[in-house]
């Protein structure tokens, strides 16, 4: 499979990290990029908020920031792929450089700061694609975040779901990125609790029939009352489930990149435990009752099993891809279809939470 990725992931990484990452989104969207012709493996199907997932396994948010590729990235063999962060105006993001491999730790150090061309822009190519795809197409979620310099926080998700919220198969209310000042104390209980309400009345107002399940995107740094209070808020507030998580302002001990010292969001396989480890108190605090989608550090089939049995119903990765190129997800896939048989699993759905 993908035969020139293949080729050209050792040339990548002789390139500056962005540079290498603009380039593989226009190799995917030139359709340069092949899918392998592995046949689904119907173990891996997944139920969920009314959508069958081919598999449990997403592309996390941050790779195709301005939905230029979810079908190429679908199409790789995907699950279901998430776009974004995307936030009202386009922005420019940090100075760079602002992305950083650390190689020998599997993990990348990023502080782009929602560089992003806007959901405006954002919203014509999903339009578009709803067009030609329409039902058959793959399963796409929107992720919004807010402008640096929005004088109401608020208004701007608002924003982004009154947009998107047609437009997605679920939505991401992303308050967990350590790139954008202020952003993560949305986590508060109040701030939380106010934003929800907010952004449940504003999908109620898009989209009145069904609408896309609600998400919200934690960050793996939180305090133990944050942890309390967010699972609290989760079961009560009305929303549809949690993503755990985003990259850690952390600094795990042990790091041996040389660009460890670099200011951003971690992610990689550093983050793996910690990330893990929440994403199981956040299962045992919200009793199982809360969808979780799993995130941070997954690089193998085992890593993602660990997610469901640690109360994942769907796994997603990003930098596992920039170390290890779309054979990854074959890989993974596998990998994760064989431990579900060994351990006696009929479906994803029955191991979710099972390593409790
Ligand atoms: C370069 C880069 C950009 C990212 N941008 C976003 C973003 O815009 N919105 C978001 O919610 N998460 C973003 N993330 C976080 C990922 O979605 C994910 O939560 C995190 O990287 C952990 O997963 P991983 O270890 O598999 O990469 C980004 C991650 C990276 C590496």
């Amino acid at each position: 499979m993908a035969d020139l990725a293949r080729l050209a992931l050792p040339l990548l990484r002789l390139l500056p990290p962005e540079t290498a990452h603009d380039l593989t989104l226009r190799a995917l969207a030139g359709g340069l990029v092949r899918p392998g012709a592995e046949a689904p493996d119907p173990l891996l199907r997944t139920a969920l908020w009314g959508h069958d997932f081919p598999n449990p396994i997403g592309l996390a948010a941050g790779f195709d920031k301005n939905a230029k590729v979810p079908d190429a990235m679908l199409a790789l063999g995907f699950g279901f792929v998430e776009i974004g962060s995307v936030t009202p105006l386009p922005q420019e993001g940090n100075p760079q450089p602002r992305l950083f491999r650390l190689a020998e730790d599997g993990a990348v150090i990023n502080r782009l700061g929602f560089n992003n061309e806007g959901l405006a822009a954002v919203a014509a190519r999903l339009a578009a694609r709803r067009r030609v795809v329409a039902a058959t197409g793959g399963i796409v979620g929107a992720n919004i975040g807010k402008n640096r310099d929005a004088s109401d926080a608020v208004a701007d998700y608002v924003a982004g779901i009154a947009v998107f919220a047609p437009l997605a198969d679920y939505l991401v209310v992303n308050v967990s990125s350590p790139n954008t000042p202020g952003l993560r104390e949305l986590q508060r209980r109040r701030e939380i609790t106010v934003l929800i309400e907010r952004l449940l009345a504003a999908r109620a107002a898009a989209v009145p029939v069904k609408p896309p399940p609600l998400l919200v995107k934690i960050a793996p740094d939180l305090t133990e009352e944050e942890r309390v209070d967010l699972a609290e808020v989760a079961l009560t507030s009305g929303i549809d489930g949690l993503i755990v998580a985003n990259t850690t302002v952390a600094r795990p001990p042990g790091l041996r990149g040389g660009n460890a010292h670099e200011p951003g969001g971690l992610s990689g396989k550093p983050l793996f435990a910690p990330s893990t480890a929440l994403l199981a108190e956040m299962h045992r605090r919200t009793r199982g009752r809360v969808t979780l989608i799993g995130v941070g550090g997954v690089a193998n089939g085992a890593d993602a099993y660990a997610k469901i049995r640690a109360g994942a119903s769907l796994v997603q990765l990003y930098t596992g891809l920039i170390y290890q190129g779309p054979a990854l997800i074959a890989r993974i896939k596998r990998e994760l279809a064989a431990l579900l048989r060994r351990d006696g699993f009929a479906s994803v759905s029955a191991a979710v939470g099972s390593g409790g």
